[in-house]
């Protein structure tokens, strides 16, 4: 089986409700930036810092394109990973992509909560990560939702909702 691609905003669950859908389905799981600070032993934060983001984009689309190759594997992929070196259509040729769909406000709250390990909006203010939020999102919206799943993750609090939506892209996907 082709992979299948996790893409959404920051805080949408990806990771969580990707390794769940892997487990569950007896599949491997990769979250391409823990790919990548294991490639170049650097986490993301001090990546983004140390090469800037165009080089950061340029590695992240080689991982993908590697990745796109694994057979039953989930792919969680970095939030901005999509929206950058045609990676969208690359995935979409390569195999299913699931967005998981979230309000601009229920990603707020969620970064709100976890803001410490996000390069992007480590140092902002609590109004510049709601207006970080809604920017990013306009720009990133019209690329999520050329995935061929979108699942709602706007109800996600704890891992019995993680676990739903687990179910609920392996029933759509047909596992
Ligand atoms: C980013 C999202 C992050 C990570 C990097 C940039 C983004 O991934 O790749 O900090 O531009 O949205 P997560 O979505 O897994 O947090």
């Amino acid at each position: 089986m082709k992979p299948i691609y996790i893409i959404g905003f920051m805080g949408a669950g990806k990771s969580s409700v990707g390794s769940l859908l892997a487990t569950l389905n007896h599949l491997q799981f990769i979250d391409t930036d823990i790919f990548l600070e294991a490639r170049f032993r650097k986490s993301i934060r001090d990546m983004f810092v140390e090469v800037g983001e165009e080089r950061f984009r340029q590695r992240e689309h080689s991982v993908i394109e590697e990745l796109s190759g694994m057979n039953d594997t989930v792919i969680a992929t970095g939030g901005g990973l999509p929206c950058f070196h045609n990676n969208m259509a690359l995935m979409n040729e390569t195999g299913k992509t699931v967005y998981l769909e979230a309000s601009d406000e229920a990603l707020f709250d969620r970064l709100c909560l976890c803001k410490r390990t996000r390069p992007a909006i480590c140092n902002l203010s609590e109004e510049e990560i709601r207006e970080f939020v809604h920017a990013t999102m306009l720009k990133r919206r019209p690329v999520y939702e050329q995935a061929q799943y979108r699942i709602s993750a706007e109800q996600l609090m704890n891992r019995d909702d993680e676990v739903r939506l687990a179910q609920e892209i392996a029933e759509s996907l047909n596992l």
